[in-house]
């Protein structure tokens, strides 16, 4: 078998203790896999929201009259966006500081990401997927917001740019 060809051929008893140590490493993390797919299934994340990038300017939702900020009767900012290569439409939105918003981007094209220094919001635009961030500004100001993911030859001039007002 096997087993006995591989016990005939010399190997140093320090390597053939590594060889089983690496092998055992191999086989936990095989076993986690496989108990974790057991008891939690493997499927895809929940609550993922499609959309199809290719006819955004028809959809009810992200036609380009229906882009940037707006507020519902509730009070309730939702910012919607649009990444292509290579801008973000719109360019430029006002937004309230101290409030609540919902963010939703979507890409016409390719993955593009969304990154706004001096805050903790970041996030990849997959083609097909709706990106959602609901974050607060706590101070008025200009912020930019960049592409972080490269998208092509315009990816370093992909931004837009946010004023948030007191
Ligand atoms: Cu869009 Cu990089």
């Amino acid at each position: 078998t096997w087993c006995t060809e591989f016990n005939a051929i010399h190997i140093d008893p320090l390597e053939k203790k590594w060889i089983a140590i690496s092998l055992a490493v191999v086989g936990l993390f095989v076993a986690i896999i496989t108990l974790d797919a057991l008891f939690h299934g493997i499927n895809p994340p929940s609550k993922v929201e499609t959309i199809d990038s290719a006819s955004l300017h028809l959809s009810t939702e992200f036609a380009e009259d229906k882009l940037g900020v707006q507020t519902d009767a509730q009070g309730v900012i939702t910012v919607r966006m649009v990444a292509g290569r290579y801008s973000f439409f719109p360019k430029h939105i006002t937004v309230p500081a101290e409030t609540p918003l919902t963010f939703r981007w979507v890409s016409m094209d390719v993955l593009h990401g969304v990154h706004i220094p001096m805050t903790n919001m970041s996030t990849m635009i997959v083609p097909g997927y709706v990106a959602e961030i609901t974050t607060t500004f706590p101070k008025p100001g200009e912020y930019p917001l960049l592409c972080n993911e490269y998208c092509g030859l315009g990816h370093n001039h992909m931004w837009s740019n946010i004023s948030v007002i007191a």
